[in-house]
C-alpha cells in the first residue's frame, strides 16, 4: 500500500515536472513568437497589439475595424488570436509586457487571474480592454457593449416573446469572463422581475431560480468551448422536457441551440441569442430565433486602435471617458432584411 502510494506520488511528481517543463517551453516559445513578430516592424511607428479572447469568427469584424484604424493612423498592428484558451492568452500578454509595443487592446478571458499582469502592463504601456472588461484594474478604458444592459434586454425579450411565462435554459460560456458574468446577471435579473441593478455584482447562483411565470430551469456553462454548446443544450432538453425558451449569451449559442432543437425535433422552443452569425440571422428569418442582440465588434476594434493612438500621442483621438459603450441592435423578423443590408455596407466599406 505504502509502496503503491509512493509510486503514485513519484508518478505525480514526474507528471508535474513534465507539465512545468511544457509550460516553460510554451512560455519561451510564445515570447519568442511575440518578439519575432515585433522585430519586423518599422522604426518610429506606433506599435499596437490586438489580443482577442479566442479564435471565434466573432472576432473577424473586430480585427477588420482594428486594421482599418491602423491603416488610417499609420500604425503597425499585430493581431493575436489565442486558440488554446485563457492560459495561452496570458502567455501572449506576458510576452507583450516585455516587448516595446506602445499599446495593447485585449479582451481579458480571466480578468481576476490576469489582474496583476494587466496592472503591470498598464504601468508602462497604454492598455484598453475590448468586448469584455477587467474592472478594478489600471486599464485605461473599456470599449464594448454595456453587457449588463444587453443581458437585461435579452431577459425582457423573453417576456415579450412569451407573455404567459417561460421555462428557460440559459446557455453561457463562463462567468469568469466579465461580459459573460454581466450578461448572465442581466438575464437573471430581468427574468426574476428585479429592477435593473446597473451591473452591481450579485452572488452567482447557477441553480434553478423562479419568479412567478418565469423560471430559469437550468444554466449550461461550456467554459467558452464552442464544441460543447450543442451537446449541452441536447442534454438539458432531455433532462428538462419542460424547457420552452433558450437564451444563449455568446455568438455561438443561438446556432448551437437551433441545431440541437432540430436534431431533437423539438418545436415551440423560443431562442434569444447574441450577435449576427449567419446561422442566427437565418434562424431569425425562419422564426426559430425570436431575436438576436447584435454587438458592433467592427467599431470596438476601430475605436480601440484609434484611441490607443490618441493616448500614446496625447492627441485629440484620446478617449474622454473610462468606457466607450456601443448599443446592440435588436434583430427580429421585422428588421432582419434591413439589418443584413446595413451590415453588408459596413463589410463592403471595411473591405476597401
Ligand atoms: C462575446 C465574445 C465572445 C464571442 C464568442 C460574443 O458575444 O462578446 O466575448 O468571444 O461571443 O463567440
Amino acid at each position: 500500500m505504502a509502496e503503491a502510494a509512493s509510486k503514485t506520488g513519484s508518478r505525480g511528481l514526474r507528471m508535474m515536472i513534465r507539465l512545468l517543463g511544457l509550460l516553460i517551453i510554451g512560455n519561451i516559445a510564445f515570447t519568442a513568437y511575440v518578439w519575432n513578430k515585433l522585430s519586423t516592424h518599422g522604426e518610429g511607428q506606433t506599435r499596437i497589439a490586438f489580443v482577442t479572447a479566442s479564435d471565434a469568427p466573432y472576432w473577424e469584424l473586430a480585427i477588420q475595424g482594428a486594421s482599418d484604424a491602423a491603416d488610417e493612423y499609420d500604425v503597425e498592428l499585430d493581431v493575436y488570436r489565442p486558440t488554446k484558451g485563457p492560459e495561452e492568452q496570458s502567455i501572449i500578454l506576458r510576452g507583450l509586457s516585455h516587448s516595446n509595443v506602445d499599446g495593447i487592446a485585449v479582451s481579458p478571458a480571466q480578468p481576476d487571474d490576469q489582474a496583476s499582469l494587466l496592472n503591470h502592463i498598464a504601468g508602462s504601456k497604454k492598455l484598453v480592454t475590448i468586448d469584455s472588461d477587467a474592472p478594478g484594474t489600471r486599464r485605461h478604458f473599456f470599449v464594448g457593449t454595456n453587457n449588463y444592459a444587453a443581458g437585461y434586454r435579452a431577459g425582457t425579450l423573453v417576456k415579450e416573446a412569451k407573455p404567459d411565462g417561460a421555462k428557460v435554459l440559459v446557455t453561457i460560456g463562463t462567468t469568469v469572463q466579465f461580459n459573460g458574468r454581466q450578461r448572465w446577471q442581466g438575464v437573471v435579473d430581468a427574468l426574476l422581475g428585479r429592477p435593473p441593478q446597473a451591473g452591481q455584482d450579485v452572488e452567482i447562483s447557477l441553480g434553478p431560480q423562479a419568479d412567478g411565470k418565469y423560471s430559469i430551469v437550468a444554466t449550461a456553462t461550456d467554459a467558452g468551448d464552442r464544441a460543447l454548446a450543442k451537446p449541452l443544450v441536447t442534454e438539458a432538453l432531455a433532462k428538462h422536457p419542460e424547457i420552452d425558451c433558450i437564451v444563449g449569451i455568446y455568438a455561438y449559442h443561438a446556432p448551437a441551440a437551433i441545431q440541437a432543437l432540430r436534431d431533437a425535433k423539438r418545436k415551440g422552443v423560443t431562442i434569444i441569442g447574441f450577435d449576427d452569425y449567419e446561422a442566427t440571422l437565418a434562424g431569425v428569418e425562419s422564426g426559430e430565433v425570436y431575436a438576436a442582440l447584435a454587438q458592433d465588434p467592427y467599431h470596438f476594434g476601430y475605436t480601440a486602435v484609434r484611441s490607443l493612438v490618441g493616448l500614446h500621442k496625447g492627441s485629440a483621438a484620446a478617449p474622454v471617458s473610462e468606457s466607450m459603450l456601443f448599443s446592440c441592435a435588436v434583430i427580429t423578423k421585422g428588421n432582419v432584411t434591413t439589418y443584413r443590408e446595413k451590415v453588408k455596407k459596413t463589410k463592403t466599406v471595411a473591405a476597401k
